[in-house]
């Protein structure tokens, strides 16, 4: 008797076809990281890698925020005036990767690298791209503080700055050194002498948050405005 395949698997042969196909065409694109969140006014790297098969020439590689909409082709970010002064391309067959300087709020987007070869259908976008999220820091604190109180600050960012990240404090502009946890400043039990202005950064960047003006009431007021 020959031996045939059972049908089962003649199915799952079938069905694997597919995966083979996307595999052939041998393009592709992936970031690392995929997701970026940045300081405000700080420095950023994209950075990906590319395949494709090795008998094709790269004609041109380029980084755009613009998904390709109707066969028109996407800007190169090199060309946007609001990038192009700020924006440093580095890389080479394998990889690449662009450096944005200064980044402002406005450049919370999505990125992607596109690659064109002299294969008519060998142009490839790598689809998702990097999510970049810049963020600026606010200085959170109690409404109402009273002396005697246990306070703390912290210093606010929109998404999580990598772990590295080291939280400097200012008291009136100064920096201060103790008390600081994380992203908090820990004030202890506050007397009227810790009325001032703080502001937090993030250790190695300019940035600084806007200043907040923590007002201590007196015990004694704290008691006539709770009558
Ligand atoms: C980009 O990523 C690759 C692989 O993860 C790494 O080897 C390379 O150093 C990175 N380049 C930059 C500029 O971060
Ligand atoms: C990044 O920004 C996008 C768009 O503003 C937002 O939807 C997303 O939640 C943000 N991610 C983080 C980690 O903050
Ligand atoms: C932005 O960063 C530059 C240095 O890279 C610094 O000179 C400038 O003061 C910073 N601006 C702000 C608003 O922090």
């Amino acid at each position: 008797m020959s031996q045939r395949p059972a049908p089962s698997l003649l199915l799952l042969f079938l069905l694997m076809i597919p995966g083979v196909c996307s595999q052939w065409s041998g393009l592709g694109v992936s970031y690392s990281p995929s997701h970026i969140c940045a300081l405000q006014n700080s420095s950023v790297i994209m950075n990906c890698s590319y395949t494709y098969p090795t008998e094709y020439w790269i004609m041109k590689v380029y980084w755009t925020k613009t998904r390709v909409i109707n066969n028109v082709e996407s800007p190169d970010l090199s060309e946007d005036p609001e990038y192009s002064q700020r924006l440093q391309y580095l890389g080479d067959k394998q990889s690449s990767a662009i450096r944005l300087s200064h980044v402002t709020l406005k450049d919370s987007h999505e990125y992607y690298f596109k690659f064109i070869t002299d294969i008519t259908e060998g142009r490839w976008t790598g689809y998702p791209g990097v999510t970049l999220n810049v963020t600026d820091l606010q200085v959170e604190s109690p409404e109402r503080v009273t002396e005697g109180d246990s306070v703390r600050l912290t210093c606010k960012s929109s998404c999580t700055l990598t772990d590295r990240a080291t939280f400097i404090w200012y008291r009136n502009s100064q920096p201060l050194t103790t008390g600081i946890i994380g992203n908090q400043l820990d004030l202890g039990r506050v007397s009227r002498e810790d009325t001032s202005r703080y502001s937090c950064g993030v250790d190695g960047h300019s940035y600084r948050s806007p200043a907040v003006q923590l007002n201590i009431r007196s015990l004694e007021e704290g008691v006539i405005s709770s009558w």
